[in-house]
């Protein structure tokens, strides 16, 4: 498995976007090697200038293959808020989840997955079930992962840097967007952070200086569930659509397990 001190070659799902370009930056900073998964080569070149660029669409298997070869470690920040599809958050946010993972074909590297504040929360307006399930699907598959659900994008003040991270799923704030980035690659390089999830937010403070220990005071989750530690249990995997217990199934399969 790759530990923190390993950690070289770095696939950015989602690199053009707000949080993704921020995700590249921080990777550099952290001395990775980022690689971006771009739709258009051509139109990753200004975003992301400087930085190697490899074509995948999330929602074309067969072209995320060569994209995820080799890598240590994964960031997805991916989503379809841009995308007027009804079905996006199905095809785009879980469907791409589904497909990197099934790429991987049997290697296991260190995923930093972005998802939402409100992933469990079905009260919420506009409320959609699939973030929550694309973080099931990863909790299934096997690699190592932290899940990362950040509050409302920079909705929080220049002085409001003290991160809080909770599990319980009332969270309720902003964060600026460089710090949801620095989240998500220090969760690759710290080995406190494998195998949780957490909503993040920033409250009045200093930047953390010690992310080992922030991570680290957090709940695991429980080995084989698919749920993170205190979710929820109002969206029982009995009464999922066929096609989300067979997605299920399968990424258990590519990791070998069966339950
Ligand atoms: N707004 C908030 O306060 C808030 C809070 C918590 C969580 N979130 C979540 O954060 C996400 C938005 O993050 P953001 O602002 O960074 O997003 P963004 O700026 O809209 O960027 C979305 C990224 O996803 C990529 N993408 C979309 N469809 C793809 C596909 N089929 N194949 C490959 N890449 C694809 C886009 O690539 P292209 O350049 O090719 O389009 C882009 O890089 C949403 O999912 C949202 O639910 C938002």
């Amino acid at each position: 498995m790759p530990t923190e001190q390993n950690i070289t070659d770095v696939l950015m799902v989602g690199a053009t976007g707000s949080i993704g370009r921020l995700a590249v930056q921080a990777a550099q900073r952290h001395g990775l090697r980022p690689r971006a998964l771009v739709r258009d080569v051509r139109r990753g070149e200004k975003p992301l200038p400087g930085v190697e660029l490899v074509q995948g669409d999330l929602e074309d298997p067969a072209s995320l293959q060569g994209a995820v070869g080799g890598a240590d470690a994964i960031v997805l920040t991916h989503g379809s808020e841009r995308d007027g599809r009804p079905d996006a958050r199905a095809h785009v946010d879980y469907g791409g989840v589904r497909n990197i993972l099934q790429a991987l074909d049997g290697a296991r590297p260190r995923v930093a997955l972005m998802t939402s504040v409100h992933a469990t929360r079905s009260d919420v307006p506009g409320a959609t079930p699939w973030k929550r399930r694309s973080e099931r699907l990863l909790r299934a598959g096997g690699v190592p992962y932290t899940i990362v659900r950040p509050g409302g994008f920079d909705h929080a003040g220049p002085s409001q840097r003290r991160l809080v991270l909770e599990q319980d799923g009332t969270a309720d704030g902003g964060i600026a967007r460089g710090q949801i980035a620095e989240t998500l690659v220090r969760s690759l390089l710290t080995d406190t952070a494998l195998g949780k999830t957490f909503e993040l937010i920033a409250i009045e403070g200093n930047e953390p200086s010690d992310w080992a220990g922030l991570f680290d005071a957090l709940k695991n989750d429980e080995h084989g569930s698919v749920d993170g530690v205190l979710d929820p249990a109002d969206l029982p995997v009995e009464a999922e659509p066929r096609a989300v217990r067979a997605d299920l199934d399968t990424v258990r399969s590519l990791n070998g397990s069966s339950g």
